[in-house]
């Protein structure tokens, strides 16, 4: 019976779907309804509570496919409530008749299963709504259960919501990061919350405040990952996806957090593994990364924790590419130099290792220096550089490689804004035994597997590099005579790190 119900919502949801493919509100609104059976797997995390009605949320409800897994997953409870009161929120209108559709077939459901199901859609804005109910103080307006899959889009500083949500504290870049702070704020005692949502807030500066938030103010009991780069929305987005589960509790150093993970078609084989939540969020980590550390990454972790620097102890700062091509007046750009032309660097001049200069491809090789440009432009010198962002199909995420000007230029650089590069004080690294040792150790698997246990995406940042640490001055410069022209083999550089700084 329970198949036939969710199998009716899928035929429902599918039909409106495919009805809808391309529209304007689709795009508008982020319409990705989550599969129903990646919907019941989150259903199926909650924990029944004793009580004969219970209050639930679906903020952002597209067709319902959330609630209705909720539902057909109460009604397989032992302990089943008398009465369920459910609460939808989704703002395009040309969803309502699909939604209410939808909640017919889950009120028969329940009236089957002898449960009473009153649902409430309400047709406005999720975010304007709920902080009227946050300021409003009610009880009335707390869930016991809550279950979201949230659209992402950004939010822009001076966006109203970003100000509506600045005053009752909430400090988040986007929707999704909105809708969560939000909903958790609405949690009864001993409420439970499960989203579906990109891991970009696991790291980086914009989820800073949103981390500190979240990890103050609910317990986080559940994660679960999917296989890394797959796509269980089968639309763009180019982003791992996480699965969590929040409880209105205290959070404690030593609480147990289960992580688990699909490695196969979603849900069919899972590992999963037992961490505290001081192994995911490590005490004392003032960006409070939220770290997924899979058994066989612990080596890593206390590998790279054993080094004994950060990039302040060697006096080396990373920054961003500081020219947008893009935004450079086209006649200072070029394909063919002059003798005034200065080389512009993107990550399509790293050839094994190294800064090839110039190339001939589809980007402009030559810069003119000019007023506006001045002060982005670079001192020529030596610097590492890695790429901001790897290609969906490049095995490695963090990608380095050298610059040094003696092969290239001996005039001043301008790093494009898609790299970031490795200074002092914003001039050359001035030591190539240094540069090379520190390009080495950037391009090890142990940087590339460590930066994974805290970014699921396919960007580097500049708060990335800077919370890594890294051998000392000394180390970096020995390492850098282990090779001279060319990078070595993947193979080749792990071994030497390994050989090097572990003594393994
Ligand atoms: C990613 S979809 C997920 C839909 C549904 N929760 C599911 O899992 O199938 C996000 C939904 O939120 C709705 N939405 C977007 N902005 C909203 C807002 N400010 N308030 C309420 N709903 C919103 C969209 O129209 C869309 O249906």
């Amino acid at each position: 019976m329970i198949t036939s119900f969710l199998d009716n919502i899928n035929n429902n949801s599918t039909a409106v779907s495919l009805n809808r493919l391309n529209t304007e509100n689709k795009e508008k609104n982020e319409q990705y309804f989550t599969p129903l059976s990646v919907a019941s797997f989150m259903s199926s995390m909650f924990k029944p509570q004793d009580k004969s009605a219970i209050r639930f949320l679906d903020a952002g409800a597209g067709l319902g496919n959330l609630t209705a897994s909720f539902i057909s997953t109460v009604c397989k409870w032992e302990n089943k409530p008398q009465k369920i009161r459910a609460v939808l929120y989704e703002i395009d209108s040309t969803l309502i008749p699909g939604l209410n559709k939808n909640m017919e077939l889950a009120k028969e459901f329940c009236e089957n299963n002898n449960i009473e199901l009153e649902v409430t859609i309400i047709n406005q804005d999720y975010i304007d709504s709920c902080i009227n109910d946050i300021n409003s103080e009610d009880s009335k307006n707390l869930f016991d259960y809550i279950l979201l899959n949230p659209p992402y889009k950004k939010m822009g500083t001076n966006q109203r919501h970003k100000q509506s949500l600045m005053k009752i504290g909430i400090d988040v870049p986007n929707f999704y990061a909105a809708f969560v702070a939000l909903s958790y704020r609405l949690l009864n005692k001993k409420a439970q919350l499960v989203c579906i949502i990109p891991r970009s807030f696991c790291n980086g500066q914009y989820f800073k405040a949103f981390r500190k938030d979240l990890t103050t103010k609910v317990k986080m009991e559940k994660l679960h990952v999917f296989d890394s780069r797959k796509n269980i929305f089968k639309d763009d987005v180019l982003q791992e996806t996480l699965i969590m589960y929040l409880s209105r509790n205290k959070q404690n150093a030593n609480d147990r957090i289960e992580v688990t993970q699909s490695v196969k078609d979603e849900f069919s084989e899972i590992i999963t593994i037992q961490k505290s939540f001081e192994e995911v969020v490590f005490p004392n980590d003032p960006e409070n990364l939220i770290r997924i550390i899979k058994d066989e990454d612990t080596t890593i972790v206390e590998r790279m924790h054993n080094l004994n620097c950060v990039l302040k102890d060697l006096n080396i700062s990373v920054s961003t590419g500081p020219i947008v091509d893009f935004r450079e007046h086209p006649s200072l750009l070029s394909h063919e130099g002059n003798i005034w032309s200065l080389p512009i660097i993107y990550p399509e001049n790293f050839v094994a290792g190294f800064v090839k200069w110039p190339i001939f491809g589809k980007k402009p090789g030559f810069i003119l220096e000019s007023e506006s440009n001045i002060n982005k432009l670079r001192e020529p010198g030596i610097y590492v550089l890695v790429k901001r962002m790897s290609s969906k199909e490049e095995r490695k995420r963090v990608v380095a490689a050298i610059y040094n000007s003696e092969k290239t230029s001996q005039r001043k650089v301008a790093f494009n804004n898609n790299l970031n590069y490795f200074h002092v004080n914003f001039s050359s690294l001035d030591n190539l035994n240094l540069a090379r040792g520190l390009s080495l150790y950037l391009n090890s698997s142990l940087v590339d597997n460590y930066f994974r246990t805290f970014s699921g995406s396919t960007q580097v940042n500049v708060g990335d590099l800077k919370s890594l640490k890294y051998p000392s001055l000394k180390q970096l410069e020995f390492l850098g005579t282990q090779y001279d022209e060319k990078l070595p083999s993947q193979e080749r550089i792990d071994h030497i790190i390994d050989n090097i700084l572990f003594f393994s």
